[in-house]
């Protein structure tokens, strides 16, 4: 994890004071399992000043600062020392970027006007989006332009346009990392793409332009909808879609990014919650409990009977009942057993024990609240009608 991003990740921890948030880190890293929360965010500054140098001190100091409320006398000097360079070395970065910018308004910037003489129908589709807006601030309008995204136009202009001008251009050739590179310039520190270091689409090489078409996109520049957009990519998950039993995302009523960041998490899969759980919990709140009787399984992952993409069984079950349940529970001892070995299937051969597996077939016709129950007693405990 590089500086920058620790930095972000602290900042939001405590601006939020979230602790879900903290949370997050927890799951994420599990090096320290035993740690209260609150001591967390200490222990892990800790161990990453342990290999820092001066700015990852002061973001360490700083997170101690703020989690608890109270500073050590000693960090205070230090505290002082840092920020002064800190604040030194801002300075010198900002005036080396503003000589950069005005260097570059000299240089090779031509302007909207220019490029719209010759491109109408990009024109046309930039200036219809919020991209042109000058209301809006940080937007390219109030940048560069059209040359925000595709950099200087100056010797493109000069040779008459064409391809391979020199122009910055979001196809093939180029890497996903340069091409991100161009959108994250504005975006990398908003909420949205907050994660996207982390995400599984950054390490594979996805770039913005996979999913969002600055000039041919709907809404929020999508390539298509919501989740025909990671069709494109994601076939196998789009099969599961058409099985018998599935979420109703072709149906319109969920998306791929009701229970997905595309633009990465800290979570496993790029969900949007801590927890498989906590993301089923969202929409399925009946299931969260409390419950006097819970059913263990339940409470550590509903991934266990179901699959969130789709499934041939009812109900989105991994697979039918019966078997689902005989995974975990022995059919041999069944109370009220309706088949035992005495007056059962047929023994497969002599001497031995007939087989008990389907014992009892349907088990959700009389264990009808397998998510658990505050049913009285022996009923509620057994999950019963
Ligand atoms: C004199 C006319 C002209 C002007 C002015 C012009 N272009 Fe072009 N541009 C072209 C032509 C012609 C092509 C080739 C298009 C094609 O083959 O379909 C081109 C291609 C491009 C490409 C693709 C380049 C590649 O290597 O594939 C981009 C991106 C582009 N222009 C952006 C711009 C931008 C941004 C501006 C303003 C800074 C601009 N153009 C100004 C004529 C122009
Ligand atoms: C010069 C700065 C700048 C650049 C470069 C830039 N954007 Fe934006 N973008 C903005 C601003 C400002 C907004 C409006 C506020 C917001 O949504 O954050 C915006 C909005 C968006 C939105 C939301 C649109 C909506 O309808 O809500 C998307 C998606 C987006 N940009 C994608 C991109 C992609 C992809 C790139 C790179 C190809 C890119 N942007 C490059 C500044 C920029
Ligand atoms: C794998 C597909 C995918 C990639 C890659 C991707 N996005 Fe998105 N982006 C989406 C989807 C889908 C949405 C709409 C999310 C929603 O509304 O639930 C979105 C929304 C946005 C928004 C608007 C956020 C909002 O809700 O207003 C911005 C800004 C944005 N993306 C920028 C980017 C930038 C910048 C990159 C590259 C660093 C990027 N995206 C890469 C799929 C993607
Ligand atoms: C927010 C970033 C952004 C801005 C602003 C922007 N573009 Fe683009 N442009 C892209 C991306 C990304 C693509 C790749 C195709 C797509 O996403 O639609 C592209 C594609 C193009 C192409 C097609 C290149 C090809 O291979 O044929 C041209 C031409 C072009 N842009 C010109 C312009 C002009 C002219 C403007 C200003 C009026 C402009 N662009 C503003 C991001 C931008
Ligand atoms: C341009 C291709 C492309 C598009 C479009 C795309 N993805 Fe992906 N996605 C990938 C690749 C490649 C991987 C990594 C291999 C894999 O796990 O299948 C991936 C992985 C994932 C993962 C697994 C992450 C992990 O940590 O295992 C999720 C979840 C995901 N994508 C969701 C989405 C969603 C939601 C969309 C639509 C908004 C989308 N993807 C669109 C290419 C794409
Ligand atoms: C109801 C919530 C939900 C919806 C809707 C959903 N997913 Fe998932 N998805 C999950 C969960 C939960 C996992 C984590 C599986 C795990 O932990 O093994 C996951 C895992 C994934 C993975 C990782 C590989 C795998 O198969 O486990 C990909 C890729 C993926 N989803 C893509 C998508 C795409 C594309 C869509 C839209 C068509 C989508 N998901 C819709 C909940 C959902
Ligand atoms: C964004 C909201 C949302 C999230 C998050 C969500 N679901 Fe759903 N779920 C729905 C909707 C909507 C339905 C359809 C309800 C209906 O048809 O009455 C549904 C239906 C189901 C069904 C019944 C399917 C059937 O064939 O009748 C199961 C099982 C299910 N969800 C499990 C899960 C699990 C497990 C998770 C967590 C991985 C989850 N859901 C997360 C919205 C969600
Ligand atoms: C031990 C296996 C098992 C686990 C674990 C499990 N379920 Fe289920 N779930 C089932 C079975 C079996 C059914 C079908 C019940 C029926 O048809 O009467 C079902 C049905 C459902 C339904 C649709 C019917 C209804 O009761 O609303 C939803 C939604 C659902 N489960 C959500 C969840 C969520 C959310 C979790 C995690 C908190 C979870 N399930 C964990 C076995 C399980
Ligand atoms: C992943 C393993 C697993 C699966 C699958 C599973 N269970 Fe369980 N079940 C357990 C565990 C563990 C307990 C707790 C046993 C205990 O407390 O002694 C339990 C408890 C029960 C109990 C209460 C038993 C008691 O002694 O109070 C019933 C009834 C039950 N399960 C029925 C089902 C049914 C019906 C299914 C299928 C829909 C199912 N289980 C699927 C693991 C599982
Ligand atoms: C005809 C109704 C019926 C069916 C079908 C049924 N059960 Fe039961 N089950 C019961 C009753 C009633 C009890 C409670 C007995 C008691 O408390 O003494 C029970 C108890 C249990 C227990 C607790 C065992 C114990 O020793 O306390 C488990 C586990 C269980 N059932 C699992 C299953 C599974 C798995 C299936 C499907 C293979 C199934 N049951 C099918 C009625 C049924």
């Amino acid at each position: 994890m590089d500086n920058k991003h620790l930095h972000k990740i602290f900042k939001l921890a405590i601006e939020a004071k979230e602790e879900s948030f903290v949370n997050f880190i927890v799951n994420q890293r599990k090096p320290l399992p035993t740690l209260k929360r609150n001591n967390y965010l200490w222990q892990f500054a800790d161990v990453y000043t342990a290999k820092s140098d001066s700015l990852s001190d002061f973001i360490s100091i700083k997170t101690f600062d703020n989690t608890t409320g109270s500073l050590r006398r000693e960090s205070m000097r230090k505290v002082v020392l840092v920020l002064t360079i800190f604040l030194v070395s801002c300075f010198l970065l900002l005036f080396a970027a503003f000589m950069q910018k005005s260097a570059e308004a000299n240089s090779g910037y031509v302007g909207v006007d220019t490029c719209k003489g010759c491109h109408e129908d990009k024109y046309d589709s930039y200036a219809k989006s919020i991209h042109s807006k000058k209301a809006v601030p940080n937007s390219p309008a109030n940048r560069e332009g059209c040359e925000s995204c595709h950099g200087e136009g100056g010797a493109h202009v000069e040779k008459g346009g064409g391809r391979g001008t020199g122009i910055f251009n979001f196809g093939p050739k180029l890497s996903a990392k340069e091409k991100s590179a161009k959108c994250l310039g504005c975006h990398e520190d908003t909420k949205y793409l907050a994660f996207w270091n982390m995400g599984k689409h950054k390490a594979e090489d996805v770039s913005c332009d996979n999913c969002h078409s600055i000039h041919s996109g709907g809404d929020k520049f999508l390539i298509a909808g919501k989740s025909e957009t990671c069709y494109r990519c994601h076939r196998d998950i789009k099969a599961m879609g058409n099985k018998q039993s599935h979420h109703p995302i072709k149906e319109g009523k969920v998306s791929c990014t009701d229970c997905h960041d595309p633009h990465g998490e800290f979570s496993r899969a790029m969900i949007k919650a801590d927890s498989v759980n906590e993301l089923c919990y969202k929409c399925h709140a009946d299931k969260r409990g409390p419950f006097m009787w819970e059913h263990p399984p339940v409470e550590e992952n509903c991934l266990t009977c179901h699959n969130p993409h789709g499934s041939n069984h009812d109900r989105l079950l991994v697979m039918k009942t019966p078997q689902l349940c005989q995974q975990c529970h022995d059919g041999a001892y069944h109370p009220g057993t309706p088949y035992t070995q005495f007056q059962s299937f047929t023994p497969p051969a002599k001497g031995t024990n007939p087989a008990t597996q389907l014992v009892g077939r349907a088990c959700l016709n009389c264990h009808n609240d397998v998510h658990g129950t505050n049913g009285p007693s022996a009923y509620g405990q057994r999950f019963l009608k």
